[in-house]
């Protein structure tokens, strides 16, 4: 029983998370940019906004230059999230490719810069009157969420053991239509159902920045103004049917 409900929340949770975000995206990709906007100094060519998104990706340089101390416990989190979802790859592939069995202790030890980075991130929240005042409470629940899913992923890692063995032939089982039993222990439980609602709450909320960042005009336009015209697409589109 708690297997079929524990598969039917994951199926209902990835369909929403990937209705939501392509639709968003396509949201996104049909939204028109009317203007010119790159931050100067910005990138003459399209491999010049290629290289600035990737010094962004990598290694939020916007938010280096704004705040440092956000920028710490910003990066810090998402790096350690970055090793850590390498590491769950071994849910769900069969057999483990060797480089994810090389990566699996910076996983593991990168769950704690996780745990600091949100936690610098709340106390920020709570203490910094400024954004204190701009805090929505999914401000404050998301980073809860992200803190709970971390303390019992890492409470399992670190203390208690899960069988992971079992975790992965679920897994593999619900993505080939195969449902296996999930065993009933109540922090893997809470770990997964928590996973499922970050999922469905993916594509409704702030997290959305995870795609967004690339359609930030301000950051992918080339500067080239002065040879060749920007035109906006739905601009474009009003010019040939006039
Ligand atoms: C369906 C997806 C997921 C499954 C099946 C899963 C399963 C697990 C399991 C079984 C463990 C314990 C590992 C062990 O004992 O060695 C664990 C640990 C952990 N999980 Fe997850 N998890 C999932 C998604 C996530 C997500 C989305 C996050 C973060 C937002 C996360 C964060 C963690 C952390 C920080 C740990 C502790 C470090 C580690 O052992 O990797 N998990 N997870």
């Amino acid at each position: 029983m708690l297997s079929l409900l524990i598969a039917a929340l994951f199926y209902i949770a990835f369909l929403i998370l990937a209705y939501g975000l392509v639709a968003k995206i396509l949201q996104y990709k049909n939204t028109p940019a009317p203007l010119k906007i790159p931050t100067m100094p910005a990138p003459t060519t399209q491999a010049g906004v290629v290289f600035r998104m990737s010094k962004e990706v990598v290694f939020f340089e916007s938010l280096f230059k704004s705040s440092k101390v956000t920028w710490l416990f910003g990066w810090l989190f998402h790096f350690g999230l970055f090793l850590d979802m390498l590491r769950h790859l071994r849910y769900f592939i069969d057999p483990v490719w060797f480089w994810v069995v090389i990566i699996q202790p910076f996983g593991k030890y990168g769950s704690i810069l996780m745990l600091i980075g949100l936690a610098g991130l709340l106390v920020r929240r709570i203490v910094v009157d400024r954004v204190r005042y701009i805090s929505a409470p999914s401000d404050h629940l998301i980073l809860v969420l992200l803190l709970c899913i971390t303390t019992t992923g890492m409470a399992m890692s670190f203390y208690l053991g899960a069988d992971v063995i079992s975790v992965k032939s679920f897994f593999i089982g619900l993505m080939t239509f195969n449902i296996q039993n999930i065993p009933s222990d109540p922090v893997l439980i809470s770990h997964l159902v928590m996973v499922a609602f970050l999922m469905i709450i993916f594509p409704y909320s702030k997290l959305l920045h995870a795609p967004g960042l690339f359609f930030s005009p301000s950051r992918n336009q080339v500067d080239n103004a002065r040879e060749k015209r920007h035109i906006a697409k739905w601009a474009r589109d009003l010019e040939k049917t006039n």
